[in-house]
């Protein structure tokens, strides 16, 4: 089960003009329940105004091996969002010593290291998770290769830039780097412009071997997690081989169903080894209908995109507003997110234990 600790801030480094890394300090007795995933993610909250307000930010920090104990720090990478609430705070407000509400990890984005080609397409701070990917994969495998495409506007506003140079010092025979800009001309490299399908489908094919990519990891704004899923299908790679986490997903992006709710309908939600059965409301999500009773019910953005709410649906039907964090073979096996299901049978049935 997904909890919440205090963490303090050890440490606020700037990478950009408007992006930071948050070092969170982990006390000895809690290293266990923070070792994570290369990939993975850690949600933080605040309550403001009486309202608790949860943000997921992506560790880019190499994941422990799993001898070694948990993490002694945890590191977060943090872009300022225009009007964002929890980034302004994160970046403007927090200082070291100041201790903040730190979920346990989570998150299916994720590469335990193991010998193979593979490869991400990244934009802006996608870079994160799949930094923690490549670092851990070529520190702890060394028969692994991983070639990264990484989108970003200009130089400056690029992070972790040195941390990724370091990757190609350290492995040159093991790391490959392609950096497209979007709005500045590279003295060597690809021209500048945006990366859409067409362009993918064009350019991968000269960079590796596509159909020996044991594994792609798209991360960034939806447009370009979208752009690159299709180029890649395109060229024959397997839906299995392709892993996604989108950062920013736009309202319009939403899916709705015209499935008529039932006037009255209630969820028995299993959690933590308890069970219930409560009322849903018109027009609420079975998450929030949990959280009504259950404030333990784990999320963190409420927007179909982190995965954290993930439950199985046990019986019943539901329909799922939007759903960018389930993979295919998770929700045919029967997985659903709370936070976008809304009951289409009178009963639905949860289990968030599975
Ligand atoms: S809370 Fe993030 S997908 Fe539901």
């Amino acid at each position: 089960m997904a909890r919440f600790h205090p963490l303090p801030v050890a440490a606020v480094e700037w990478l950009t003009d408007d992006s930071a890394v948050l070092t969170f300090a982990v006390p000895p007795a809690l290293r266990e329940e923070y070792r994570h995933a290369p990939g993975q993610h850690l949600a933080l909250r605040r309550t403001v105004d009486g309202t608790e307000v949860r943000r997921t930010y992506s560790i880019c920090s190499p994941a422990p091996a799993p001898d070694d104990e948990g993490p002694s720090t945890l590191r977060v990478g943090v872009r300022l969002v225009e009007g964002g609430a929890f980034s302004t705070y994160a970046l403007k407000e927090i200082t070291v010593g100041d201790e903040l509400e730190v979920m346990t990890p989570a998150g299916r984005f994720t590469l335990e290291p193991a010998p193979g080609l593979y490869a991400g397409v990244v934009g802006g701070s996608g870079i994160t998770p799949v930094l923690s990917i490549v670092t851990t994969l070529l520190a702890r495998e060394p028969r692994a290769a991983f070639c990264l495409i990484r989108s970003d506007r200009t130089t400056a506003s690029t992070m972790f830039l040195e941390e990724v140079a370091d990757l190609k010092d350290r492995y040159p025979d093991r790391f490959q780097l392609v950096t497209v800009l979007s709005r500045e001309e590279q003295q060597a490299g690809l021209p500048s412009g945006r990366l859409d399908r067409e362009r993918l489908s064009g350019l991968l094919p000269t960079l590796l071997p596509v159909d020996r990519v044991a594994g792609w990891f798209l991360c960034g704004p939806f447009g370009l997690v979208q752009s690159a899923e299709q180029a890649l299908r395109g060229l024959g790679v397997p839906r299995t081989r392709i892993h996604e986490e989108i950062f920013h997903v736009d309202n319009g992006a939403a899916v709705t169903s015209s499935r008529p709710a039932p006037a009255h309908s209630t969820v028995t939600a299993r959690l933590d080894g308890r069970g219930g059965t409560w009322p849903v409301h018109d027009g609420e999500s079975l998450l929030d209908a949990v959280l009504r009773n259950r404030p333990d019910a784990p999320y963190a953005c409420k927007g179909g995109v982190c995965g954290t709410c993930r439950a199985f649906l046990v019986s019943g039907e539901v329909r799922m507003d939007r759903n960018f964090a389930l993979e295919p073979e998770e929700t045919d096996a029967g997985y659903v997110l709370a936070c976008q299901s809304h009951p289409v049978t009178e009963k639905v049935e949860l289990d968030f234990d599975r």
